[in-house]
């Protein structure tokens, strides 16, 4: 029998959306805390400072079946993270088909490549909390067994995400572990949700680049933030520790108003600030409260969230203070 020295091969994970805000966090936490190569699906430009060997970017575009199929014989992964959606819910409103294409279809193209090519890969869906919609106050905080009461077409494509993953595992044996993801904020995201939008306002107002005003939309609404370096390491646990078939609901478990958000940056600004009410900010329908049971993923990972809400939103100020110096 010939024997060899040779190494063994990388464990290969593949990231869809790895240029989004989540996708670029994950990046960091598998090159930090694996050994594994990543290959990176995306649209859109991975930051210089983060390219490594254990790295390969792979310009895809999930709606393009045969670019999709091509990008997947490449890899032929282990573990694949599927992050690329349409994920703004205002924009969802605008354009409902886009966003139903995007995330349906992307998907539908990604597996069904997966299905032939690596039929044993283990698959993170991101799911979302916005999935449960309007929930009846009896059902709060949220477990997975709550039902779907969509109010918003991004809620219904990421229902329909869900379901394929299901089907999925059902039909064919594919190894989807679903994850219902609660809110969650950090450095790098965009402006087009809330706790940006309002640090970024307070950045700009600080160096005089706006008049002092904060334009806000709906601050009733109450949400279960999770920093996005907390929600990253939850998806490293869900795709390695999770049980295939299954989904788990993620999330802190605590409510924060989005006032209070709001207060917290406006007692950080180095400058005094009005508050303006703009309606363009509200939407059609709002879900009025959303809170996490994870109970199901604790207990099957251990995973808890680890970074203070309070140390995040500073966190996200501070980004944004850096850009916008950057951009002065
Ligand atoms: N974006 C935004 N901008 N939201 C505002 C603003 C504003 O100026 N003012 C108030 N809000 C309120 C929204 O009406 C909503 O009630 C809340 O702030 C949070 O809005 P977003 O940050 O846009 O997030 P989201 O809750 O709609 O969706 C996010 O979380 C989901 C998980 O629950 C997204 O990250 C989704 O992709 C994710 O699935």
């Amino acid at each position: 029998m010939e024997v060899t020295n040779a190494p063994a091969a990388p464990v290969r994970a593949l990231v869809t959306g790895a240029g989004g805000f989540v996708g670029r966090h994950l990046l960091a936490h598998l090159l930090d805390s694996t050994d594994w190569h990543v290959y990176c699906s995306t649209r859109a430009q991975v930051r210089e400072a983060q390219l490594s060997e254990r790295m390969s970017m792979l310009p895809c575009d999930l709606l393009d079946p045969e670019r999709t199929r091509q990008m997947v014989e490449q890899v032929v992964p282990g573990f694949v993270f599927h992050l690329a959606a349409q994920s703004n819910v205002q924009q969802a409103f605008k354009d409902p088909e886009g966003t139903f294409t995007s995330n349906v279809v992307g998907q539908l193209n990604l597996l069904n490549a997966l299905r032939t090519v690596a039929p044993k890969a283990r698959i993170l869906v991101a799911c979302s909390s916005e999935q449960y919609g309007l929930v009846r106050p009896e059902d709060t905080p949220i477990d997975e067994d709550v039902p779907f009461r969509p109010n918003n077409p991004y809620a219904v494509s990421k229902i329909a995400q869900d379901a394929l993953a299901l089907q999925h595992f059902l039909s064919w044996g594919q190894q989807t572990i679903r994850v219902r993801a609660f809110n969650h904020i950090g450095p790098g995201q965009s402006e087009h949700f809330v706790a940006s939008a309002f640090a970024r306002q307070v950045a700009r107002i600080e160096v005089g680049l706006q008049e002092p005003v904060l334009q806000v939309g709906n601050l009733e609404a109450e949400r279960d933030f999770t920093d996005v370096r907390d929600m990253v390491k939850a998806y490293l646990l869900a795709i390695t520790k999770g049980e295939p078939g299954e989904v788990y609901n993620i999330g802190s478990g605590t409510a924060h108003t989005i006032q209070s958000l709001l207060d917290a940056f406006l007692s950080a600004s180095k400058v005094p600030i009005e508050v303006r009410h703009d309606p363009t900010r509200m939407r059609p329908s709002d879900i009025p409260v959303l809170v996490c049971d994870a109970s199901r993923f604790r207990e099957r990972t251990g995973w808890a969230p680890e970074i203070p809400f309070e140390q995040t939103l500073l966190d996200i100020l501070d980004y944004w203070r850096g850009r916008v110096r950057a951009e002065t």
